[in-house]
């Protein structure tokens, strides 16, 4: 077979060549990293988990009218995807305080906030992601004010989405990433979600115990990374009944 081109590789997934014009494929890596990069480790299962999340809430999104990259899974670790101009910022949006908001203003995690906030960050490992305004935005060229107000629109949406489907499991979506992507229809422009929408780029607390369940777990050294995804994976009805439960077809004698 011939071997596909690689068009990039970032920390947790490579991009290859797709079969059609306007494609791409997405390959999940076991990579898990922390810091921008500083801590790094490899967690087996890591990208088949990911790559099926990633899969159901892409769908779903794309179900109520939710655009994004999404078009196919093709096996354990790859996907079909709409190949887009990445928006080099990092939409956030924050319904209960953790992580950086608790670090920067001082609030207690787990404080819920008034209304979700939305923000944005560059996507610049080197120099640590660093928030922006939206005037940083604008001047810089990365996005129009229309953009942004079409992004913000669309972050609202996936929040809505993505909190009703972990309320449903008992899970409360504390905050998220999303990355952004343009797409050319003719002349027309359209933004579209892209990357992917996983336990790596949301924080998911136990709504009884608190128990974390997303990339925390590694950032913070709390347990396995693999089982809290497959506990999630599990509550959504994801994973196949016999895998992990010990309990396979047994001879009868
Ligand atoms: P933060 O509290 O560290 O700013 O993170 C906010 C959300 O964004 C959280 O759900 C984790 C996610 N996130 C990423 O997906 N990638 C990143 O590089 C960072 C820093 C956060
Ligand atoms: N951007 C971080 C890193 O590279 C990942 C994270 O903390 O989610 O390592």
């Amino acid at each position: 077979m011939a071997r596909r081109k690689k068009i990039y590789e970032g920390k947790a997934k490579i991009l290859y060549e797709g079969p059609e014009p306007g494609t791409l494929v997405q390959y999940f890596k076991d990579d898990a990293t922390a810091f921008n990069a500083e801590k790094k480790a490899t967690i087996e299962g890591k990208g088949v988990l990911n790559n099926r999340l990633s899969e159901h809430f892409m769908t779903g999104l794309n179900t109520i009218g939710v655009p994004t990259h999404f078009i196919k899974r093709l096996n354990m670790r790859e996907q079909l995807i709409r190949s887009v101009e990445i928006i080099p910022l990092e939409v956030i949006v924050r319904n209960v305080a953790a992580g950086s908001i608790s670090k920067r203003m001082g609030i207690e995690e787990g404080t819920p906030l008034p209304r979700p906030i939305v923000e944005f960050s560059y996507k610049d490992d080197a120099l640590g992601d660093p928030l922006v305004p939206e005037e940083y935005i604008i001047a810089f060229g990365w996005a129009s004010q229309q953009d942004l107000d079409d992004i913000v629109a669309l972050a609202l949406r996936v929040n809505d989405f993505m909190s009703g489907i972990m309320f449903g499991i008992n899970i409360k979506l504390v905050d998220f990433k999303i990355e952004i992507g343009r797409v050319f229809d003719g002349d027309f422009q359209r933004l579209i979600v892209a990357d992917e929408i996983s336990p790596d780029s949301c924080r998911l607390w136990d709504m009884k115990t608190g128990e974390k369940l997303d990339k925390d777990v590694f950032r913070r050294d709390l347990g396995d990374l693999a089982d809290a995804y497959t506990e999630v994976a599990n509550r959504l009805g994801l994973m196949p009944k016999n895998i992990g439960s010990g309990s396979g077809p047994k001879l009868v004698n």
